[in-house]
């Protein structure tokens, strides 16, 4: 069976979903087809910072209303090192910025509703997509539903299907081009019915790395690095919470209040980008077309911002044939990427620990922090790059 229409769109994760609800309202149609269920993508627990812009993308889709209720407005975030006191960055003083804590899970959910209420057409428990003629004028993709083979043919193929999509290979070796780093440790996360710190909280203590985050008044998350060859059978609940408020200090680790986890997953840190996220009338958004380690909080943003953009180039596309900025899209989000990318990747080298780690390594690291400390320059670029770069097109209702 062939169903034709405008978009269609592989991976229903935040940026799939976010894209089709973006363009129903314009009045674009499109089909969203998801290789998990619905309830595996809503319960996997994933990031949970905005970026103001990113904010500002939903509230102008008509999806912020929950986010703006729930969701924690945040001034700025701190930095703790050398057994130090808390150091503050203020992201609202220096360049008139926030942030907000707001789960990725419940974005998730805001958008599955809308679409339920639009009516947005989305096939969950899609196996083996391909896409076909991707440079012709009339792309498609196959998939099996039920063990049927499906096609949907369109006039663009969006694929927002993560790292370990279909979307991405079916970009030529010769054309695609790709740059990645791994690091050598991981994230062990935890989630925990407990009050969080008022605060976001990096550490950098000779232990290793910790985040202190939140995700509402009674839902603290909190991370510490870890040998990637842990399994989270090797931290008991006690060992999490010694190692955290160890590394966060004396002054914050004694205003964590513990209480049993009800998550814990260990994830590697790496980073990724594929160039260009266009080939022929297949597009590449979020995580499909890059990865950052999470210490940037920066892999929904840029999610949020990719499809920001792309939803503008085929609203005018659709809109008035105008195809600028369709053509400007690879280029343009990739501008942001790389300054997300190179954000994530500074500072997760200022605030880990690495493996065979020398005293000299270490004094500059902590020379760095000290910069960053007596610096308002310094504090600026952070609040700068931590708040997120401008948009190139502005955010309009
Ligand atoms: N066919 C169909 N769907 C697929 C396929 C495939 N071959 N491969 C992956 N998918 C689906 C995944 O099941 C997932 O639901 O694509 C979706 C991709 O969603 P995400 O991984 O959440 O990626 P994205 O929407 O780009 O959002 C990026 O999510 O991973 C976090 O940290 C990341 O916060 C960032 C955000
Ligand atoms: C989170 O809350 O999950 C989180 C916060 C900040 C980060 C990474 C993750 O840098």
């Amino acid at each position: 069976m062939t169903i034709t229409t405008n978009v269609v769109i592989i991976g229903a994760g935040p940026a799939g979903s976010l894209l089709s609800h973006i363009l129903h309202r314009a009045g674009i149609e499109s089909v969203v087809v998801e290789r998990s269920s619905r309830s595996h993508v809503l319960e996997r627990i994933r990031a949970g910072v905005l970026e103001w812009g990113s904010v500002e993308v939903l509230r102008a889709a008509g999806v912020g209303d929950r986010m703006d209720e729930e969701g924690h407005v945040h001034d700025g975030a701190s930095l703790v090192w050398a057994g130090g006191e808390p150091l503050f960055l203020d992201i609202n003083k220096n360049v008139g910025s926030h942030f907000m804590s707001y789960g990725q899970t419940r974005i998730q959910e805001d958008l599955y509703d809308a679409a339920d209420a639009n009516g947005t057409s989305f096939v969950f428990e899609a196996a083996d997509v391909e896409v076909h003629d991707a440079t012709s004028d009339r792309p498609s993709i196959t998939f099996r539903k039920n063990g049927e083979l499906e096609r949907i043919e369109a006039d663009y193929v969006i694929g927002c299907d993560g790292y370990h999509g279909a979307a991405r290979q079916a970009i030529p070796d010769t054309v695609l081009r790709t740059f990645e780093k791994e690091y050598p440790f991981g994230w062990l996360g935890i989630m925990s019915e407990t009050p969080p710190l008022p605060d976001l909280v990096y550490a950098n203590h000779e232990q290793g790395f910790a985040l202190a985050s939140q995700r509402n008044p009674m839902l603290s998350r909190y991370y510490v690095q870890c040998p990637l060859t842990d399994n989270v059978e090797d931290w008991s609940d006690d060992r999490f919470w010694s190692a955290l408020t160890t590394r966060l200090g004396s002054t914050l680790g004694d205003r964590v209040v513990t209480g049993p986890s009800i998550e814990k997953s260990i994830a590697p840190l790496r980073s990724f980008v594929a160039e260009p996220m266009r080939y022929g009338n297949l597009f590449l958004a979020g995580d499909a077309a890059h990865i950052v380690p999470p210490t940037g909080a920066k892999g929904l943003n840029l999610a949020i911002s990719d499809v920001h953009y792309l939803s503008r180039g085929l609203i005018d596309h659709y809109g008035s044939g105008d195809d600028g900025t369709l053509e400007r899209y690879s280029d343009m989000a990739l501008r942001r990427v790389w300054s997300s990318v190179m954000f994530s990747w500074s500072l997760t080298n200022l605030m880990h620990r690495f493996p065979g780690q020398t005293a000299f390594d270490q004094r500059a690291q902590e020379t760095e922090l000290d910069y960053l400390a007596s610096s308002t320059h310094a504090q600026a670029s952070f609040a700068e790059q931590y708040s997120g770069i401008p948009f190139e097109i502005p955010v309009t209702c």
